[in-house]
């Protein structure tokens, strides 16, 4: 379940809506999936993207993309550590970075147009778009452990074209 924290207010918000109406005044789509099956631990990406063709096909209809995968990071994956270290840094993209959380978590951190921050912490079952040119950063601290659905058209729209605010700094633990 989704969580938004707010560390202007020292706020934690636990209530989908809330979070819903939160990120959606500032652009950011957030939703819920539902699996049609129950999937096991070790499902492949064929299996995983079946199991969410209902949402998944009138998603990608709708706004036209083509291509969805499944990434798994875990606590084994190789170069794990510089992996983290891209994510960490602010950055944009020009195209949306649409996620959709099979299991495990990650945390999306917003670097908003008013220079506020808000992170939303995305787990099972959480769909998330950040919209093209947001300036934003992703952490996968504690457990790094996140198995995700992406959806894109074309995947140069995900270089990450660094910021170097600095912003990321202040927050990341
Ligand atoms: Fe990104």
């Amino acid at each position: 379940m989704a969580k938004l924290f707010i560390p202007a207010k020292n706020e934690t918000v636990t209530d989908f809506k809330t979070i819903q109406s939160t990120l959606k005044s500032h652009g950011i789509m957030i939703d819920k999936w539902e699996a049609n099956t129950k999937l096991a631990d070790d499902a492949d990406q064929v299996t995983i993207l079946k199991a969410y063709e209902h949402e998944l096909k009138p998603f990608m209809t709708k706004y036209g993309f083509e291509t969805a995968d499944v990434i798994n990071v875990t606590p084994k994956t190789e170069n794990l550590k510089a992996i983290r270290e891209k994510f960490m840094k602010e950055h944009r993209h020009s195209d949306d970075e649409i996620r959709f959380f099979v299991d495990g978590e990650g945390i999306f951190w917003f670097h908003l147009d008013n220079d506020e921050v808000l992170a939303v912490t995305c787990q099972a079952g959480d769909f998330m778009s950040v919209p093209r040119n947001f300036r934003h950063w992703f952490d996968l601290h504690p457990n790094y452990f996140v198995k995700a659905i992406r959806i894109f058209s074309n995947i140069e729209g995900w270089v990450p074209h660094y910021t170097d605010s600095g912003v990321d700094q202040k927050y990341n633990p």
